[in-house]
């Protein structure tokens, strides 16, 4: 018999140690395990549950207790989760995570930890919530050169759009209903400014080429500034705005990750996903492209990716070789976006058409419903987006907004 432990009885702690307790004999007989939930650690107190006397407030606890051989780390945040992971893995207790924000920021130190201990580092649940994408890209895809990465990797911010897009409801109540629905994080800013999905972009990264991405690194905007007149204008286009984490390997050898909303056309599968489901568009060179899609946020899916990994790490007997990446002393082999050639939607007011055909050429110019005469919106050509930044600050406080279209 083994025991777990789960750190942390938030909405995916509580979904975790719920989904554990129901298929607790199934999951054991299907694997040939013998686990049992041996601890809760929160500073809170939960009376009444069935496993109200697991529940302690001490690490040490978990961390002395032999029989505890597999560790599920769901409290989030990088303090004091990453010195409670890291004790964890030293005293060899494999660790299953869905801390995006630890992977991202410390994944590599806890790798090489795990490493050198003998266990599991995991992190299914840290990207695209219930959807497999960290393992089929480390096992199914490994004999393949991964060329990108396209994903909509944040489900709260996807639940914004899709209740702005289709029932034009407000930002902010669209973002409580999030936040009610248990999608949201402590703090959305993470979401609606894109840092979330910054984080997941990263580790996806990292695992595809093998070297630490930091979130520092990687260029992102989020939903904060879209407004319905460009919704609609991307309609009207032949598609949807959707926020995009991306990641892809550029002619050089250097790799180009990063995140913003981008008009995405009716032909690619991501303008499709809509409300908190995510999808994850891998392309290589042998299989061409594989999309994942389902449940990116939401407690019972979040901890059925947890649980996964739980089950993996006690049936590993060493470390996964294949799930590994090492860290990177700097970001010399990050593209600057600014030189990543893109075709750029645009919106401005009261400039002419010759002002726009003179620093861009031919355009294509696009409509809305009640568009007023002095608006005009439009796809460039394909140019550097540092060259169509300095066209637009000739047209100065008239351009009302820019967003990248999604060429892959
Ligand atoms: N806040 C995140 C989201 C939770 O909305 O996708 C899952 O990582």
């Amino acid at each position: 018999m083994s025991k777990i432990a789960v750190l942390g009885h938030g909405v995916v702690g509580s979904g975790t140690v719920e989904l554990f307790l129901k298929n607790r004999e199934n999951i054991n007989k299907r694997n040939g395990i013998d686990l049992e939930l041996g601890y809760v650690l929160d500073i809170r107190d939960f009376e009444g549950l069935s496993y109200s006397d697991k529940f302690t407030k001490d690490i040490n606890d978990i961390l002395n207790d032999p029989e505890v051989t597999v560790v599920a780390e769901v409290m989030g945040g990088v303090n004091p989760a990453f010195d409670f992971v890291k004790s964890c893995l030293e005293k060899g207790k494999s660790v299953a995570t869905s801390n995006k924000e630890l992977v991202a920021k410390k994944g590599a130190e806890l790798l090489k930890v795990a490493k050198e201990h003998n266990c599991n580092f995991m992190f299914e649940a840290s990207t695209g919530g219930a959807i497999p994408i960290i393992r089929p890209m480390h096992k199914c895809l490994a004999g393949n050169e991964i060329t990108a990465v396209a994903g909509i990797l944040n489900g709260t911010t996807n639940f914004i759009l899709t209740k702005m897009i289709e029932e034009n409801m407000a930002f902010d109540d669209a973002l409580s209903m999030a936040q009610k629905l248990g999608y949201a994080e402590k703090d959305p800013t993470a979401d609606i400014e894109g840092h979330d999905a910054c984080r997941k972009i990263c580790i996806l990264s990292s695992l595809a080429y093998g070297r630490h991405v930091y979130p520092d690194w990687v260029h992102c905007e989020g939903i904060t500034k879209l407004t319905l007149e460009d919704v609609a204008y991307a309609q009207n286009w032949g598609g949807e705005i959707k926020l995009i984490g991306s990641v892809k390997k550029c002619d050089d050898g250097k790799i180009l990750p990063m995140v913003r909303p981008a008009f995405v056309c009716s032909g690619n599968q991501l303008s499709h996903v809509d409300d908190v489901f995510n999808a994850i568009m891998v392309y290589g060179d042998g299989f061409d492209q594989a999309m994942f899609y389902g449940r990116g946020a939401g407690k019972l899916p979040t901890a059925s990716a947890v649980l996964g990994d739980i089950i993996d790490c006690a049936k590993l007997t060493e470390t996964s070789k294949s799930q590994y990446w090492e860290d990177s002393a700097d970001d010399s082999f990050i593209m600057n976006y600014l030189d990543d050639q893109v075709q750029m939607y645009v919106r401005v007011d009261n400039v002419s058409d010759a002002d726009i055909n003179a620093e861009f050429g031919q355009v294509e110019y696009l409509d809305r419903d009640n568009k007023p005469a002095n608006e005009k919106a439009f796809i460039t050509s394909k140019l550097s987006e540092r060259e169509i930044q300095t066209k637009l600050e000739k047209f100065g406080k008239n351009v009302l907004a820019f967003i990248r279209v999604l060429d892959f």
